[in-house]
């Protein structure tokens, strides 16, 4: 079962009104309708900008990211975060995880954390449906991070893994307390692999916030044993794979015993 009175996080795209929830669409006062789709989402990203935005991730890059997360490689990172709020002894009501992928953090950081109310959105149609279909205890959206379709004040947690967002969007939707959690690639995350594909990886610009302020960063550094297979699910998870002339590379080829994970994360709350 979704949260109940789900749709109240939601506001139009169109107009700004509320919905209400009649007959499993979501209608605003100005009579603008959008249904929940059998698997369970709503998509909340207006006609006319349906072509004009990048559509997020592919059905192959979702079923290998969440080939790859089952492993278990990544549960440090959960369990970083999990640790960390947890300790900040705050009650989260409403938890979003935006550019939400899987949903592999949403999922574990809600157990985690005992969050009431737990929310996915993303761009890519393929990930909600995805997401919709395995997890019915959340609810999903499509939904952009540079214009969210969500109330002011609405998230006592706003999460963003490796996903692309606009600051502004963060301030407006994160509540009076509430916590933002960023997590990025360090500048040295898989290096031994940009190394063997004879690429550099990119420095990420730095984030500001108007009106949010960092009160807790660490880089998070583990060494993986990769086997062949896994190292190309990382390969379709990152960068590279856009980088890699595929016709010439063989991915499932590419060998590398030691490989080092850095991530970082920024949690911020309001000034
Ligand atoms: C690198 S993946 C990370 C997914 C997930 N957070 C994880 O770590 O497993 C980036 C995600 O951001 C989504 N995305 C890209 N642009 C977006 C946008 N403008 N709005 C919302 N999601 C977006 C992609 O579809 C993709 O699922
Ligand atoms: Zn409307």
């Amino acid at each position: 079962m979704p949260p109940t009175d789900f749709w109240k996080a939601y506001k139009c795209p169109h107009c700004d009104s509320d919905f209400e929830l009649i007959n499993s669409s979501f209608i605003c006062r100005k009579k603008h309708c959008f249904d929940i789709s059998k698997e369970g989402y709503v998509n909340l990203v207006p006609v006319n900008e349906k072509n004009s935005l990048h559509p997020g991730d592919s059905k192959e890059m979702v079923l290998a990211r969440n080939e790859l997360l089952s492993t278990g490689i990544y549960d440090f990172l959960v369990e970083w975060i999990v640790e960390y709020l947890n300790g900040c002894g705050q009650r989260i009501e409403n938890f979003l995880e935006i550019g939400c992928g899987t949903a592999f953090y949403l999922d574990a950081i809600s157990r985690g954390v005992g969050s009431v109310m737990n929310y996915g959105s993303d761009v890519s149609k393929e990930a909600i449906r995805f997401c919709a279909k395995k997890y019915k205890q959340s609810f999903f959206s499509i939904n952009n991070s540079f214009g969210l379709s969500m109330k002011d004040g609405f998230f006592d947690l706003i999460l963003s893994i490796f996903s692309p967002f606009d600051q502004k969007e963060i301030e407006r939707v994160l509540s009076k307390d509430g916590m933002f959690v960023m997590v990025r690639a360090h500048k040295d995350h898989l290096r031994e692999l940009y190394e063997i594909i004879g690429l550099k990886s990119k420095d990420k610009t730095d984030v500001t916030f108007d009106h949010l302020v960092l009160v807790k960063e660490e880089i998070l550094t583990i060494a993986l044993h990769p086997d062949s297979h896994l190292i190309s699910l990382l390969i379709q998870m990152t960068p590279l794979f856009w980088s890699i002339d595929r016709k010439q590379t063989d991915i499932e080829s590419i060998h590398c015993n030691e490989l080092t994970a850095k991530l970082k994360v920024s949690c911020y709350r309001r000034k």
